[in-house]
């Protein structure tokens, strides 16, 4: 076809300094503000995972849901929510992770999957993988399957995907430094 390719890389504005001194933060809002960038960059996790089998999505709050209901769309599947303690209204299963300076918890309903249902887990970013850690331990807890978690951007020198190697990451775009 006569479609441009979109560099998706040229929607994250790269902000120094924020939220402090000598972090460059990676802000997706020029990307969620184009309508071409956003459906490239679902299209391009789609076609990331589509030898998965992928039978559900899940995401954590907050930015990683901008991603997982449009390709939960795209790949018709169903959509898991993966939130901050207290925002779920039914049983649910909790993990604590730690964090540079303390610890973090994300819960996720119990009946939320099916023993054995093929989940992928999508985020904005990949950091340290802790985030995404705690959402595949949700999944397997509740008998899940992690067949793989899906990144718009990698920050590749803090090795999440080292950590998260046997979920079989992939990212679309990928920064060094900062
Ligand atoms: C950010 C980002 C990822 C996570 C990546 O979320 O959206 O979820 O950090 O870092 P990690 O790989 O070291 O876990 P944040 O906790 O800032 O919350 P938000 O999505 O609600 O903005
Ligand atoms: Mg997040």
């Amino acid at each position: 076809s006569s479609q441009q390719t979109i560099d998706l890389a040229s929607y994250i504005r790269s902000i120094p300094n924020f939220p402090k001194p000598g972090i460059i933060f990676r802000d997706i809002t020029p990307l969620l503000a184009s309508p071409e960038a956003l459906r490239e960059t679902v299209r391009q996790l789609a076609d990331a995972v589509r030898d998965r089998d992928v039978e559900a999505i899940a995401a954590a709050e907050a930015r990683g849901f901008l991603f997982a209901a449009p390709l939960a769309l795209e790949l018709n599947v169903g959509l898991i929510p993966i939130r901050k303690p207290g925002k779920l209204p039914s049983e649910t299963f909790s993990h604590t992770y730690t964090l540079e300076y303390g610890t973090d918890t994300l819960e996720m309903h119990k009946d939320a999957i099916k023993p054995g249902t093929r989940v992928l887990v999508v985020d904005d970013l990949l950091a340290t993988g802790g985030t995404v850690e705690a959402c595949c331990r949700l999944i397997e807890k509740a008998g899940g399957i992690v067949v793989g978690c899906a990144f718009v951007i990698e920050l590749t020198d803090l090795k999440g995907a080292e950590r998260l190697a046997r979920y079989r990451p992939v990212s679309l775009i990928k920064f060094s430094g900062g």
